[in-house]
């Protein structure tokens, strides 16, 4: 469903992401976690068809970003960590528009819109954008997204900015949708988060793909005998050393 093969980006001098191989198949949640700056954003953004790699290949549902990125664009769904949205539009307006230019099945969608605006606590789409804080914006983007049922979703720190009780359900509608054969990648900093949700996990540092796997295989990995993956992805990612950093502080 999701397929990077050495894939690379330069901002001038620096490298943001090294040469990232991954995989993800149908039915499957793949969270990729990693601390601030480790290339997370740039990855998903090369991925969903943002942003031109400086090399590699990305080819998502068996097609390949080079040569088809509408038909991608137009199949997938993608949730941003900042959404870039129409602030004079009122919420209503712009599912209105995004079924519009996705040009979806209206009476199907309309019904599914409703049920996931109860789920979610969307109550506010009479309200301009331009008024919504970053929560309410987040789920207005999540449910134009789910409402088009893409086999392939890409959500950046999704949980970000999510009450608690919406973070739930987002979590057990992504594991329904994986059930039902979808794929998900999912970016996160927080490990709980990649515990709790995905089925497999990719550990990103200074964007090279340092570890990848089953939390199982992820805890077999730990040289120290780290059974939790909080002192795992510590021990991974080099932030280990606290008493030094405390000391010297
Ligand atoms: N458009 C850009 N121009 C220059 N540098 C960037 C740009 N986007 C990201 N970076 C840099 O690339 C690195 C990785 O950023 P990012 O992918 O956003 O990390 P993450 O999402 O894992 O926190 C950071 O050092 C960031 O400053
Ligand atoms: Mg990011």
């Amino acid at each position: 469903m999701i397929k990077a093969r050495k894939l690379r980006k330069r901002f001038g001098d620096l490298e943001a992401v090294k040469g990232i191989d991954l995989t993800v198949k149908p039915g499957e949640i793949y969270g990729f976690l990693g601390p601030n700056g480790a290339g997370k954003t740039t990855t998903i953004r090369m991925l969903t068809g943002s942003l031109k790699p400086t090399e590699g290949e990305v080819e998502v549902l068996g097609m390949n970003m080079r040569t088809h990125e509408i038909e991608i664009k137009r199949a997938i769904g993608v949730v941003p960590d900042e959404p870039k949205l129409y602030e004079n539009l009122r919420g209503r307006e712009y599912l209105e528009f995004i079924m519009n230019i996705y040009r979806v099945p209206r009476r199907e969608t309309l019904k599914r819109l409703q049920e996931l605006c109860e789920a979610f606590s969307v109550d506010y789409l009479n309200a301009f954008i331009g008024e919504y804080s970053h929560g309410m914006k987040q789920k207005l983007v999540v449910v134009s997204v789910l409402m088009r049922r893409p086999r392939v979703i890409f959500l950046d720190e999704p949980t970000v900015g999510l009450d608690a009780r919406s973070a739930k359900i987002l979590k057990l509608l992504l594991r329904k949708y994986a059930d039902e054969g979808g794929s998900i990648f999912m970016t996160t900093h927080v490990l709980e988060v990649a515990e709790r949700m995905c089925d497999r996990i990719g550990i990103i540092n200074k964007g090279i793909l340092i570890a990848e796997g089953t939390l199982e295989e992820l805890r077999k990995l730990s040289k120290e005998g780290h059974e939790n993956l909080e002192d795992l992805f510590l021990e991974l990612t080099g932030q280990g050393e606290f008493d030094e950093i405390i000391n010297a502080l």
